[in-house]
C-alpha cells in the first residue's frame, strides 16, 4: 500500500504518527530538541484518545488475521523493514543523533544494529515451525504424535527507551510481526522520530491494516493502554519503577521487562590490560552511559591495580568529546541537561561521602566530563544505583572469589563482563555470576542482537533477541494425532 506521507511534507512540519498502518494527524504537537545545541530537531502530531482507541480496536481486529498470516508474507515485510532501513540510514542516524544526543558515531552503529534487527526477524521468521514430537516412547502412547506450535498471545503494547530510539523500538516491533502478533509502539516522549520514520517504513509492507501503531502519547497516557484487556501483552524498556509499577498494574497480564542495572566489568591478573582498559573507558562512555549495559562498576585484582588504573585513566582522557553532530566525537551529551544535573549531584555525593575523583567529575550544560572514580563507600547511589551516565567506578579485590562477590553485590543482574584469558574462570564465572549474560575477554555492554538479552534480580523478566523474544511472545499450543502408524 503506498500511504506514505506527502513528499511535500517540510521538515518544519510535524511528522503524523501511524494508526492501523495509515498516516495520521491529531489535536495537538509535541517538539523534540537537542540536548547539546537546543535547536529544534523535529515536531510530530499527538493522537487523541479516539485516535488511540481507534488503533486498538484495529490490533484487536486483526488478531486473527495477523497469526494466520503466511510466514513468507512475515518474512518479506522484515526483510523489506531492513532494505528500507539500511537505504535510508544516514538519514534515519542523523536523526537519532538529533533527537537523542548520541553522538553520529554510534547512532550510525544503532542503525546498523536495527538493520540486522530485522533481518535476523525475518530468517527467523522462516524457521519459525514448530516441532513434531514421537508420544510412542511410552506403550500407552502409540500411535501417537504431537505437533508443538507457538501461539501468539495477542496484541503487543511496547513502551520503549529513549537511549536507543530505534533499535529498541525494532527489538518489539520485528519479533511480534515474525510471530503474527500485532503490535502498538509507545515511544518515549523525548525521542519518538526514529520510530516515526520506522512506522513510515512499515507502511510501505503488505501487513493487514491493524498489524502496527506508532502511537506517541505522554507518558502520562501510558496507564490507559497497559490496562486494556485487548493488549495482553505488555514489553517495556526502562527504569525499574516504571517497569514494576506496569507489573503491578496489570499482574495477570504477560509482561517482559527489560530494566537497568549497574553493569560490572571484572579486571583479573591475567587479562589483557591495555585491551581491557580500552574497551573500559569506551563502553562507560558511550553514549554518555546510557546504556543498561554501560560499564558502571570495575571490579580489578589487587596485583594489576596500579598499573591498570593508570592506564585506564589515559584511556578515558584520550575519548573525544563534545558535539554529537562531529564524526570524530566518542561521548556528547546525555539526552537533557536534567539527566545531567542528576549525574553530577550523584558524583558530588559520592565525593562527600569519601570518594576520589580520577578523572573527568565535571558538568556543562547536559555534557557530563567522563569520569572515573575511586574508594566510592558502597552505599553511595553511584555505586548500588543505575547512574546512566558516563561514570564509573573503580573498586580492588584481593582474588577471584571477592571479584565475583563484588559483581554479585548488587540488586540488578543483567551483564558481566571478565577479563580473562583463563576457560576455567570463564566457566566459572559463567556458574556464579548472577546475570543474564556473562561476557568472558569483554565489556558487560556487548550485545549481538540475535543472542538472547534480559535479566536477572531487579534487571527485569523474559527475554529480547529474536529467537528468545519470538518465544516470549507466544505460547506453546499441542496437537495430538491419535491412530497413526509410525
Ligand atoms: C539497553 O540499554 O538495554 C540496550 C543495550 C543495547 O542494546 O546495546
Amino acid at each position: 500500500m503506498d500511504v506514505s506521507p506527502s513528499p511535500e511534507r517540510r521538515s518544519s512540519d510535524p511528522r503524523p504518527f501511524w494508526l492501523a498502518g495509515r498516516p495520521a494527524m491529531g489535536d495537538a504537537e509535541g517538539t523534540v530538541t537537542n540536548s547539546h545545541d537546543r535547536r529544534v530537531v523535529g515536531a510530530y502530531s499527538i493522537p487523541t484518545a479516539e485516535q488511540v482507541e481507534q488503533a486498538v480496536a484495529a490490533a484487536d481486529a486483526v488478531r486473527g488475521q495477523a497469526a494466520a498470516l503466511p510466514l513468507h508474507v512475515r518474512a518479506e515485510a522484515l526483510a523489506h523493514v531492513a532494505r528500507r532501513l539500511a537505504e535510508r540510514a544516514e538519514e534515519l542516524a542523523q536523526l537519532i543523533s538529533g533527537e537523542n544526543g548520541k553522538p553520529v558515531f554510534w547512532a550510525r552503529g544503532e542503525v546498523g544494529r536495527a538493520v540486522s534487527t530485522f533481518r535476523f526477524a525475518a530468517e527467523e521468521t522462516r524457521r519459525f515451525s514448530g516441532e513434531v514430537q514421537r508420544l510412542d516412547t511410552e506403550a500407552a502412547a502409540q500411535g501417537r504424535l504431537a505437533y508443538v506450535s507457538r501461539v501468539p498471545y495477542g496484541p503487543v503494547l511496547a513502551i520503549t527507551p529513549f537511549n536507543f530510539p530505534l533499535n529498541l523500538v525494532a527489538h518489539k516491533v520485528a519479533p511480534a510481526i515474525a510471530v503474527g502478533a500485532p503490535i502498538i509502539v509507545k515511544p518515549a516522549p523525548k525521542t519518538p522520530l526514529s520510530a516515526l520514520v520506522l512506522g513510515e517504513i512499515l507502511a510501505e509492507t503488505d501487513l493487514p491494516e491493524g498489524m502496527f501503531s506508532v502511537l506517541p502519547v505522554p507518558n502520562e497516557r501510558a496507564g490507559a493502554l497497559v490496562e486494556d484487556p485487548r493488549l495482553p501483552v505488555v514489553s517495556f524498556t526502562g527504569s525499574g519503577p516504571v517497569g514494576y509499577a506496569i507489573l503491578d498494574q496489570v499482574p495477570r497480564k504477560h509482561v517482559t521487562l527489560e530494566l537497568g542495572g549497574n553493569a560490572a566489568a571484572v579486571v583479573l591478573a591475567d587479562a589483557d590490560l591495555d585491551w581491557a582498559a580500552g574497551r573500559i573507558a569506551l563502553f562507560s562512555n558511550y553514549q554518555a552511559g546510557q546504556s543498561c549495559i554501560a560499564v558502571q562498576r570495575v571490579i580489578v585484582e589487587d596485583a594489576v591495580g596500579e598499573e591498570f588504573t593508570e592506564e585506564l585513566v589515559k584511556a578515558v582522557g584520550a575519548l573525544v568529546t563534545g558535539d554529537p553532530a562531529d564524526e570524530k566525537t566518542q561521548v556528547g551529551p546525555l539526552v537533557s541537561e536534567e539527566a545531567a544535573v542528576r549525574v553530577e549531584s550523584w558524583i558530588k555525593e559520592a565525593v562527600a561521602a569519601g570518594a576520589r575523583v580520577l578523572i573527568g567529575g565535571t558538568r556543562d550544560g547536559a555534557t557530563i566530563a567522563p569520569t572515573v572514580l575511586a574508594d566510592v563507600p558502597a552505599d553511595a547511589k553511584v555505586s548500588c544505583e543505575e547512574i546512566f551516565g558516563p561514570v564509573m567506578i573503580l573498586h580492588r579485590v584481593g582474588s577471584v572469589d571477592e571479584a565475583f562477590a563484588a559483581v554479585n553485590d548488587s540488586r540488578y543482574g543483567l551483564q558481566a563482563g571478565v577479563f580473562t584469558r583463563s576457560v576455567d574462570i570463564a566457566f566459572r564465572a559463567n556458574r556464579e555470576l548472577e546475570v543474564g549474560g556473562v561476557i568472558i575477554g569483554d565489556v558487560p555492554s556487548y550485545r549481538a542482537d540475535q543472542m538472547p538479552y534480559g535479566g536477572v534480580k531487579e534487571s527485569g523478566v523474559g527475554r529480547e533477541g529474536l529467537r528468545s523474544a519470538m518465544a516470549d511472545l507466544t505460547y506453546e499450543k499441542v496437537m495430538v494425532l491419535t491412530g497413526l502408524t509410525l
